[in-house]
């Protein structure tokens, strides 16, 4: 058995040069870090972000507070506890907590503590990362879902929806998953500079030209896809993440065009784009609490993913309220959404239980920790978001998968999505 020494936490930026959590658990001999991640999207339901609030300082963002708390009471807490028992270890940390959404520590605080525990186990065992989640043989790796065009609260261009993403769906194997990729965005980079609109990026490395409206961002996509070789549909697929919440006002979205109407004309015009653009995947169609709505589109779409983000902020209750509900067949899994790697774990098995495609993702403000790439091998999950090809909190994730891919060798499989 090993017992944790201590805790040290400092204060370390973002991809979005915000102030962030970086927490290092030590052992006798060894010590592992993670960095805590951070939306802009966020769902009311969401853990805890704790934040210093001190206008003075970092304009309230600075985290030392939490900091403060993970070199105290956490460290205290958790000293001589088995590193390998992560149960127990984020266990205490719920329980020191306290709260439902981890307001008194802090989910930043307490994700950080819980993710560095869990690599510097794999460490002393000297077993990589991604096989010490949930699978034991037989891996698989993920699709990526690759953010290409980036609007919404990513972007200041206008673009409503606020993710435009690209699947390889024929990609055979990882590493031709990401050639396909690297295809098809270049291919679209050339296009924007033909248009003599800009090919900078977003925070999720997606280009954020100024386009108005979201179907002139299809066209543009369908275009890439043709002239990079491809099939649209076939070989790589359109993929959606609208976060509705941001697009939702007096029971009406305002999704398709700056106009508020009602969910029967969003609906429709879902169906509309879904059949003219192939779309094979929409994430947050609609926002947190229309549980109707995200129901009534279930019912009338067939072989389509919808992916539930801010509705279920990777959390079991409002996952098995989403199941009873009928609301969506795949669920997105944010580890700092629910604060824990342990919940995050028992969210996933309930979800690959009943059916759901699982989606490990990154967050629009992240960093060089690529802890998500692992989770999403080492759980079955059928895809990742981690953002486009550009940006190096985002294609760290990709290398590591790449890196993994390698280890497993030849026989390695791609994870099914159909
Ligand atoms: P966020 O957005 O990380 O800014 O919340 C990502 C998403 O909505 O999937
Ligand atoms: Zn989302």
């Amino acid at each position: 058995m090993s017992k944790i020494l201590k805790i040290r936490a400092r204060q370390v930026f973002d991809s979005r040069g915000n102030p962030t959590i970086e927490a290092e658990v030590y052992s006798k001999n060894q010590s592992a870090s993670a960095i805590c991640p951070s939306g802009a999207s966020t769902g009311t339901y969401e853990a805890f972000e704790k934040r210093d609030k001190n206008n003075k300082r970092y304009l309230g963002k600075s985290v030392f507070n939490a900091i403060d708390v993970i070199n105290t009471k956490i460290s205290k807490k958790l000293k001589g506890i088995n590193i390998h028992d992560q149960i127990r270890i984020d266990t205490i940390l719920i329980n020191l907590d306290g709260t439902r959404q981890k307001t008194n520590l802090g989910a930043n605080a307490i994700l950080a503590v819980s993710m560095a525990a869990k690599k510097l186990s794999a460490k002393i065992k000297k077993t990589p990362l991604f096989k010490t989640f949930l699978v034991k043989n037989n891996f698989s790796l993920p699709y990526p879902l690759m953010n290409i065009i980036n609007g919404g609260a990513h972007a200041n261009n206008g673009l409503r929806i606020q993710e435009f993403m690209i699947r390889p769906d024929k990609a055979k194997n990882f590493s031709e998953a990401m050639r396909i990729c690297f295809l098809v965005i270049s291919s679209l980079r050339k296009l924007i500079k033909k248009k003599k609109l800009s090919t900078s990026v977003g925070d999720e490395g997606g280009f954020a030209p100024m386009i108005d409206s979201n179907e002139k961002a299809l066209d543009l996509i369908v275009s890439a896809i043709k002239a990079a070789g491809f099939k649209n549909g076939k070989d790589v697929s359109i993929c959606l993440d609208v976060a509705a919440n941001e697009l939702f006002k007096s029971k009406k979205y305002s999704i398709h065009s700056k106009k508020l109407v009602s969910v029967d004309q969003t609906i429709n015009k879902y169906l509309k784009i879904i059949n003219k653009y192939k779309i094979k995947s929409i994430e947050d169609p609609f926002a947190e609490n229309d549980w109707t709505s995200w129901s009534n589109l279930m019912k009338s779409t067939k072989n389509v993913q919808i992916v539930g983000d801010d509705l279920y902020v990777t959390n079991l209750e409002r996952l098995k309220k989403g199941f009873l509900n009928n609301s969506s067949n795949s669920i997105l899994i944010k580890l700092n959404q629910i604060g824990t790697v342990s919940e995050t774990l028992e969210v996933i098995k309930f979800a690959q239980i009943i059916g759901y495609k699982t989606i490990i993702s990154h967050r629009s403000g992240d960093s060089e920790d690529t802890f998500i790439a692992d989770l999403a091998v080492g759980t079955n999950s059928n895809q990742i978001k981690t953002g486009s090809l550009a940006r190096s909190e985002r294609v760290a994730k990709y290398n590591q998968l790449l890196r993994i891919e390698e280890q497993l060798g030849k026989k390695v499989k791609m994870n099914k999505i159909h």
